[in-house]
């Protein structure tokens, strides 16, 4: 047995923490789509529900307003909305697609997938669909997994949808979170090519179970399942420490974003555009100045749509496409942190 106290599992995990596999194949972003509801819900419309002011929300938070689902349109309704318009972007049929992966933590219902609900109302073909649940990050999850399984080389085009009906699992009656959130969908479809320089080019993700209890909704899973006394209770509806999300989530995402960048040997500086989630303007004004890079480079787009969870990111990475401030041979970073709590950062060269 060898003494070398450099070997065995211990060091191995070091190095795979450290080390990039080479791709075998290029896992491209194709196109992109987003769907936001009709219905708007200013901060001034919030005063009429909770005691609140519109200077609080905007000095604490930086939302204006946020879109709010109809009655009667769901997470699926939404998402097939964005995923026809990524499809479209790609210049792809729903009949190319092989793979359909949501992320949301507010799906349709707890089975079946919202995935295979999409996969029906597109007319695709009957592939492999799934959902995943990582809140927030569930975005970055889903480019992860799909990614993985292009450069299997058993898929060849994925459809990935971050999609929330946020507004359905809100206590109206807590003030510190329903102000928070909004209800939406993004979408992107991810094709495995011959090996380039482009595409997206690596993820890292994490997550830490212990600060569970930090972000989360208690009813509605076995533990406590439906009843009168939980509904009576408010355990279907979400539970949030915010002070606590927001160190955890200043630290994480600079992190994340710095790990991704030094294991691709790839600068700051030469990053376009930073696509955080978008919880609180205030948690990426301390990114900016901990990472020292002007606001600019960050897409914000909270203002207007609130958090909105697994469709945060998605939805704020078409906005910076369709407005060009980011386009061809730009290096961007997705980054993304949420209950679990999950955390992820994607680096993609468009
Ligand atoms: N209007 C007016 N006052 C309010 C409101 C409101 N909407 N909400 C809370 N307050 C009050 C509180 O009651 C408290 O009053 P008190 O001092 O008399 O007790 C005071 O404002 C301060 O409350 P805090 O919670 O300490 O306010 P804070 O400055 O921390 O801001 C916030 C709260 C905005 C939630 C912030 O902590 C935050 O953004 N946290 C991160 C949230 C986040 O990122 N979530 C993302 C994950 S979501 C997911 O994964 C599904």
């Amino acid at each position: 047995m060898s003494a070398d106290s450099s070997s065995g599992p211990k060091s191995e995990a070091a190095a795979s923490e450290t080390l990039r596999p080479e791709p075998v194949t290029t896992v491209k972003l194709k196109g992109t789509g987003s769907y936001t509801p009709k219905r708007v819900l200013t901060n001034k419309d919030l005063t009429e529900i909770v005691e609140t002011t519109d200077e609080w929300i905007v000095t604490r938070t930086g939302i204006r307003e946020r879109r709010i689902a109809a009655p009667d349109e769901s997470a699926s309704d939404m998402a097939v909305e964005a995923a026809t318009r990524a499809l479209a972007s790609a210049g792809l049929s729903a009949n190319d697609i092989d793979l359909v992966i949501v992320a949301t933590i507010t799906p349709d219902m707890p089975f079946p997938s919202t995935a295979c609900l999409v996969q029906d109302r597109l007319g695709m073909r009957k592939v492999c669909a799934f959902d995943v649940e990582a809140a927030c990050s569930g975005f970055i999850y889903i480019t992860e997994i799909a990614t993985a399984m292009l450069q299997s080389g058993r898929f060849r085009h994925a459809l990935i949808i971050g999609t929330e009906k946020l507004s359905s699992i809100l206590d109206w009656k807590d003030r510190a979170t329903c102000v928070l959130f909004g209800d939406g969908a993004g979408a992107a479809v991810l094709s495995s090519q011959a090996p380039s320089g482009s595409g997206v080019i690596d993820t890292r993700l994490g997550s830490d179970g212990s600060s569970s209890g930090i972000l989360y909704m208690p009813g509605g899973g076995c533990r406590i399942p439906a009843s009168g006394e939980s509904v009576a209770a408010r355990h279907h509806f979400l539970k949030m420490n915010g002070r606590e999300v927001f160190k955890i989530a200043v630290r994480i995402m600079e992190k994340a974003t710095l790990e991704i960048l030094e294991r691709n040997r790839v600068p700051l500086e030469q990053v376009r555009c930073i696509i955080p989630h978008q919880a609180n303007v205030r948690i990426i004004e301390m990114l900016s100045d901990r990472m020292q890079i002007p606001m600019e480079r960050f897409h914000v787009n909270l203002d207007r749509l609130g958090n909105t969870s697994a469709a945060s990111v998605p939805l704020a990475l078409d906005e910076a496409l369709t407005q060009k401030k980011i386009g061809t041979g730009d290096y961007v970073v997705l980054v993304a942190f949420g209950a679990g709590l999950t955390w992820g950062a994607t680096l993609v060269k468009l």
